[in-house]
C-alpha cells in the first residue's frame, strides 16, 4: 500500500485523536526510516524519544526474538525472570532500590502518584496533595492530565482528579509557598520535554530537593522523556547530582516495546503492599528482556560519553545557526534532548524538513525539538543542521 492508501484507511477507521497524517513509515534501520512510497528519511525524533538505539538495532531484535521463542506472557501471579533481573539491574544503576513495571509513561506516573499518597497514608499522616509545574507533561490518564499543568489537556475532561496544585517551573519561592501540611509530593520533569525543552535554571533542582527534605515531602522525577541516556547520563537526575525519592521511566527503556517503570527508595516502597497496585501486562517477559538488552548497550563503556559529545556538537551547530537566522530566539538542551525556540510557530519548518527527508518535532508551537537516536553519527548531525540552515534560508527566517 502507498502512503495515500494507508492515510485513507486511517481517516476512515481510526478515532481521530492524532489528526490526519499523510506519511506511514514501514521500515527502519539505525537513524533512518523509509515510508510506504519508498522515500528515505533521517530520523531526529526517535518516535518521540523512544528508539534510543535507533531502529531495528541487532541487540534489541535478538532480545525480542529470543524471548518470543521462550515465553511472551505469564502474568504477575508468578515471578518473571527478566523482570526481576531488570529491577536488579536498574537498582544497581541509580538510587531506586525497588521497582514496579507497567506499560507506558502515564501508567508509571500513576504508580508514582499512587505510591506517594499511599506512603503517607500507611505512615498514619495522610498528605494527598501533589504539586506539579506549569508547562509540564505527565501523560493522558485522568490523574496524569490533572498532573499535567497545561489547561489545553484538561478542557472537557472535568471533573479532574482532586488533590493537585500547580506552580511555575524554576520558581523556588512559589514552590515553597505552595507547600502545605497536606502536600505529600512534588512531581517534576527534571527537564521539561513536551512543554518546550525547558531547562532547570541554576540550582533549582537542588533547591527543590532541599525544600522536600525540610518540609518532609516526597520528590518524584518524571524521567519518561529525559531518562535512558537521553541527556548523556543514564538518568537525568544524575546530570544534576541529586536524587529524587521516586523516578518514572518509559519511552526509551525498551526501545519501542511498550514498558513503563516506577522506581523508589526502600522507604517509599513500603507504601505498597500486596493487592494495592497491579498491571496484567506490566513487566512482561518480552518488554523486560528487551529493556535488559537496551541497558546493556547504553552502559557499554564510552556510550554515554559519546551522547554528551554528540549533544554538544548538535547544540553548538544550532547556536551557530542562531547567529545567521534572526527568528531563532534560543537554543537549549542537554545531551541529545535539544530545543530551538523561534519567534513564530515552527510547523512550516517541520513540514519543509520532512519534504527534504529529515524528521524532527515540536515542543509547543514555537519550539523545534530534536530527540535523535542516541546512536546517530556526528556526520548525520552536521548534515541535518546544514539542511535546517538551508530551510531557514528558504523561509526567509
Ligand atoms: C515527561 C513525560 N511524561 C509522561 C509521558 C507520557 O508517556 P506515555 O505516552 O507513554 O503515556 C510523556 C510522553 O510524552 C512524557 O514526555
Amino acid at each position: 500500500m502507498t502512503n495515500e492508501d494507508i492515510s485513507k484507511l486511517a481517516d476512515n477507521f481510526l478515532i481521530n485523536t492524532y489528526g490526519s497524517r499523510k506519511i506511514c513509515f514501514v521500515k527502519g534501520e539505525g537513524s533512518y526510516l523509509w515510508d510506504a512510497d519508498g522515500k528515505k528519511y533521517l530520523d531526529l525524533f526517535s518516535g518521540i524519544a523512544v528508539c534510543v538505539l535507533g531502529h531495528t538495532h541487532p541487540a534489541v531484535t535478538e532480545a525480542i526474538i529470543n524471548q518470543a521463542k521462550k515465553l511472551l506472557h505469564i502474568s504477575n501471579l508468578y515471578n518473571i525472570e527478566p523482570q526481576v533481573m531488570l529491577a536488579k539491574n536498574l537498582s544497581e544503576l541509580c538510587f531506586a532500590k525497588k521497582w514496579f513495571f507497567c506499560n507506558s509513561g502515564a501508567e508509571a506516573n500513576e504508580a508514582g502518584i499512587k505510591i506517594a499518597r499511599r506512603y503517607w497514608h500507611t505512615k498514619g499522616t495522610p498528605k494527598p496533595q501533589i504539586i506539579t509545574a506549569e508547562n509540564s507533561f505527565h501523560g493522558r490518564t485522568l490523574a496524569t492530565i490533572t498532573a499535567t499543568a497545561q489547561p489545553k489537556y484538561h478542557q472537557g475532561f472535568e471533573p479532574l482528579v482532586p488533590g493537585f496544585s500547580y506552580v511555575p517551573y524554576n520558581d523556588i519561592s512559589a514552590l515553597e509557598k505552595a507547600i502545605t501540611p497536606e502536600t505529600g509530593a512534588i512531581l517534576l520533569e527534571p527537564i521539561q520535554g513536551e512543554g518546550g525543552v525547558r531547562m532547570p535554571s541554576g540550582n533549582y533542582l537542588k533547591e527543590v530537593r532541599q525544600l522536600c527534605n525540610e518540609k518532609n515531602v516526597l520528590l518524584i522525577f518524571d524521567e519518561v522523556q529525559a531518562g535512558m541516556g537521553r541527556t548523556g547520563y543514564l538518568f537525568a537526575h544524575q546530570a544534576y547530582n541529586i536524587e529524587p525519592d521516586i523516578i518514572t521511566l518509559a519511552k526509551g527503556l525498551a526501545n519501542g516495546v511498550p514498558i513503563g517503570a516506577m522506581g523508589c527508595t526502600e522507604e517509599v516502597a513500603q507504601g505498597f503492599s500486596p493487592g494495592m497496585h497491579a498491571s496484567t501486562f506490566g513487566g512482561n517477559p518480552l518488554s523486560t528482556a528487551t529493556a535488559l538488552a537496551v541497558i546493556r548497550e547504553l552502559t557499554k563503556p564510552g556510550f554515554l560519553d559519546e551522547v554528551k559529545t554528540k549533544g554538544e556538537l548538535l547544540i553548538s551547530n544550532l547556536v551557530n545557526l542562531a547567529s545567521k537566522h534572526p527568528k531563532i530566539k534560543e537554543v537549549r538542551g542537554k545531551g541529545l534532548m535539544v530545543g530551538v525556540e523561534f519567534e513564530e510557530p515552527v510547523a512550516p519548518i517541520i513540514n519543509k524538513l520532512m519534504d527534504k527527508g529529515i524528521i524532527c518535532g515540536s515542543a509547543g508551537p514555537n519550539v523545534l525539538r530534536f530527540l535523535p537516536p542516541l546512536i546517530i553519527e556526528k556526520e548525520e548531525i552536521t548534515y541535518a543542521v546544514e539542511v535546517l540552515d538551508r530551510t531557514l534560508g528558504e523561509l526567509g527566517w
